[in-house]
């Protein structure tokens, strides 16, 4: 190690202690983020953060420190530092909170090529020793997910998760789009009530949301071009690696769309998205083995295949399927494990579909509804389709479906004042961050993940 730069660097930084003796807003003006510390190089530096790891070779403590924004090797060098701080650097745990000052230097065999040599140190939180090592059970992980959450792996996949937020918002804003609160809170099940959590509501029975889409169709004939992201719950009795009992879609409602304009919004936001994600964070993507080149191949129009013929794909697969059969996670993993780009499921029987989806005029066995299935084997990640927008097409619906009008008195009112076609789509966000990053379950896609055997944390 070159120790000659380390004397000879100019003090630009008041002494630590100095700087600790401040309150917490003025210590704020002092701290460089890791990330920025490339473009620091031979300067002194204050950094606080958690130690990553730690490990002694002589007269060197070798902490690695990480504060959110990425990590860095720190080298408190014995010679250099007084007894007490030499002590503080080898008597701490992962996740001991430190604060100090150092240069930073170029140094090829420190990860990340820049290492910051310490001139002052101090152990601000010592703690217990942190319960999560290496090699560790994903069961293990998800007890203590309050502590794992502080993971490079669990920050970066949230990383991307805003990121594609951030570029759907700006998709949608950029059309036109008005962004809306629909309840969470609500007096009937949308989305069958097979999988609806119920809640006490003030001595009545009320469901936590499936979707916030009936109340889409409300505000579209105030606003033509809406859409909301909120939390959908689903009483899942399933154990799968793609579904959540608490999810979060991007639900755009459109007024004057047919199915066939809004499958054609649903590709270019794909495209639209995918593509900036390849571009704004290339690095992140990487990590979790995704070439970002995948995501910018991905081009419309993507492939419309009708159950029908799904079902003759399947069959011809050796599948023993026929007309009528659901389509279910296997199946689709089947339709699109050869895939590099998404394809549209059209066309399902009417049957297996939600009472609000408009008939197929060339099929009325079917609905007007497609399910945008993302490829490599993922399946499902966009469900959407033409609303009915008829009185009594809907209330034939209702009928067929075994549901009581009176659940639905609202949702049938509108079809009686300014009735017009109108379409939309729920797209779910950790959905969508599973297929991306490749994750093998989509509980890496959400912080808190919310399971049939988890609540806790
Ligand atoms: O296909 P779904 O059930 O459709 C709806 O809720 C419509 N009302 C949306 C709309 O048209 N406004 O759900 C929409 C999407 C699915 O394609 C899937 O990506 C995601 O939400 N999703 C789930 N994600 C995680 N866990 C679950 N249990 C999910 N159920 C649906
Ligand atoms: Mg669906």
């Amino acid at each position: 190690m070159d120790k000659s730069a380390h004397p000879e660097t100019k003090k630009i930084l008041t002494p630590l202690n100095d700087i600790l003796r401040k309150g917490l807003a003025e210590v704020a003006e002092y701290v460089t983020p890791i990330s920025k510390l490339a473009t620091k190089v031979g300067e002194e530096v204050f950094l606080r953060g958690w130690v990553y790891r730690q490990r002694r070779t002589g007269n060197l403590s070798f902490v690695v420190m990480r504060d959110g924004t990425g990590i860095v090797q720190c080298a408190v060098n014995k010679e250099n530092v007084s007894e007490a701080e030499w002590k503080a650097a080898n008597d701490l745990y992962i996740e001991s909170v430190i604060e100090l000052v150092g240069t930073v230097v170029e140094d090829k065999r420190a990860p990340g090529g820049i290492e910051v040599r310490v001139n002052e140190f101090n152990l601000d939180f010592k703690g217990d020793s942190f319960p999560i090592g290496k090699d560790q059970s994903t069961e293990f992980l998800l007890d203590v997910r309050h502590l794992w959450v502080r993971s490079q792996r669990i920050i970066d996949a949230l990383k991307v998760k805003a990121a594609l937020l951030d570029s759907s918002r700006e998709f949608l804003k950029e059309r036109g789009f008005l962004e809306v609160q629909t309840p969470l809170l609500t007096s009937s099940a949308a989305e069958g009530g097979s999988t609806v959590f119920s809640v006490d509501y003030f001595g009545r029975k009320a469901f936590l949301a499936q979707t916030g889409q009936l109340y889409l169709e409300a505000l579209i004939s105030g606003y033509p071009l809406v859409y909301n992201y909120v939390p959908s719950f689903r009483a899942e009795p399933s154990r799968t690696p793609r579904h959540l009992s608490e999810f979060w879609q991007i639900e755009p409602e459109m007024a004057f769309y047919n199915q066939e304009m809004n499958m054609k919004l649903q590709e270019e936001l794909v495209v639209h998205y995918t593509h900036e994600l390849a571009k704004k964070v290339p690095d992140i993507l990487q990590k979790f083995k995704r070439d970002p080149k995948d995501l910018l191949s991905i081009q419309a129009p993507f492939e419309r295949m009708t159950y029908e013929k799904a079902i003759e794909v399947l069959a011809g697969k050796g599948l023993k399927i026929k007309w009528g059969d659901g389509i279910g996670l296997d199946e689709e993993k089947l339709l699109v494990e050869d895939r590099t780009q998404p394809m549209f499921l059209t066309n399902q029987p009417k049957e297996m579909r939600a009472f609000y989806m408009k008939l197929n005029p060339d099929d009325p066995r079917t609905v007007l509804d497609a399910d945008l299935l993302a490829p490599e084997g993922i399946g499902e990640i966009i469900g959407g389709s033409e609303r009915i927008s008829d009185y009594n097409e809907l209330m034939q619906r209702l009928k067929e479906q075994n549901l009581k009008p009176e659940d639905y008195a609202w949702y049938i009112d509108l079809r009686k004042y300014g009735s017009v076609p109108h379409s939309g789509f729920g797209m779910g966000s950790e959905r969508v961050v599973r297929w991306i990053l490749k994750l093998d379950s989509i509980r890496d896609a959400i912080p808190f993940p919310r399971t049939i055997n988890r609540l806790e944390p």
